[in-house]
């Protein structure tokens, strides 16, 4: 069992970073606004971040048993990963040699557990979605970040078609549904966590007063459009697909598919 957390040479607290905006940050303008694309994008955009502001720690929330970089990718990049799950079982799963750090991002966080640490980055990918509470979580964030140190948070989002249904639907029937369509989605492999999307919007206008209310000094989101988990219905299938243009064309980010929510302390 790794120790629950032990950060050595911590960068010094209070750091500060470049002053770009996020924008030129995340490199968000050459960025494909397309579904698919959020999952190929994520790691050149995270590279690219941490390359930005520099960033020496790196805090992945709800990394679970697959954190996304792995451990040559961090000394290739030059940064300390550590990876968060609130449960300690899913990181026991993880590849060793991570710190790692075990809390609920969405409750208090006893600051000695981090003896004065501040990341750089702190991101995550499908995890917001699972959080009750997106406000403390987003205030534990700003918190936990360096002054000038950037959170991230890849999440799909309302009202999606499918997203909507998930929220609506029990548990146990789309996670039925989702196995159907992906073998991968089982307790073994991929479990399925409830999900509630609690602030996962790719509105900017709904997401900047809130991120900024929390203390953040700016704000960026990326929406990406395309429903997920296309039907293969024909008449639906191009109902689906024109709805999708539609969107795309008007930048109807009600109805984004996922976003990267990009905030900066
Ligand atoms: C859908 S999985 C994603 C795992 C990993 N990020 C990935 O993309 O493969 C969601 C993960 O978030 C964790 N999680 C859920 N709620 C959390 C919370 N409040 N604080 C920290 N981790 C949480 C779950 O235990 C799970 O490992």
């Amino acid at each position: 069992m790794p120790p629950a957390f032990a950060l050595h040479g911590s960068p010094p607290v209070g750091r500060h970073h470049p002053t770009d905006t996020l924008p030129s940050i995340a490199g968000s303008d050459r960025i494909v606004r397309q579904t698919e694309s959020a999952w190929t994008s994520l790691k050149p955009t995270l590279e690219r971040v941490i390359g930005q502001i520099q960033a020496k720690s790196v805090l992945e929330i709800g990394a679970g048993r697959h954190p996304f970089f792995s451990m040559e990718e961090a000394q290739r990049l030059g940064f300390r990963l550590t990876i968060n799950d609130i449960d300690a079982a899913e990181l026991d799963y993880a590849p060793r040699g991570f710190d790692h750090l075990v809390l609920d991002v969405a409750q208090d966080v006893d600051r000695r557990l981090l003896d004065g640490h501040a990341f750089d980055l702190i991101f995550s990918r499908m995890v917001f979605e699972h959080v009750k509470d997106a406000r403390k979580a987003w205030t534990n964030l700003h918190d936990l970040l360096a002054p000038g140190g950037v959170g991230f948070a890849f999440v799909p989002t309302l009202y999606s078609p499918p997203f909507v249904l998930n929220r609506l639907l029990p548990d146990d029937l789309t996670g039925r549904a989702l196995r159907l369509m992906d073998r991968t989605r089982n307790d073994k492999e991929i479990p399925k966590f409830p999900a509630y999307y609690d602030a996962c919007r790719a509105s900017e206008t709904r997401l900047r007063p809130f991120l900024k209310e929390i203390g953040f000094s700016e704000a960026l989101v990326v929406p990406f459009y395309g429903t997920p988990y296309f039907p293969r219905i024909p008449v639906l299938r191009q109902v689906f697909r024109a709805f999708d243009m539609l969107c795309t064309r008007h930048d109807l980010r009600t109805f984004a598919s996922y976003a990267y929510i990009i905030a900066r302390k």
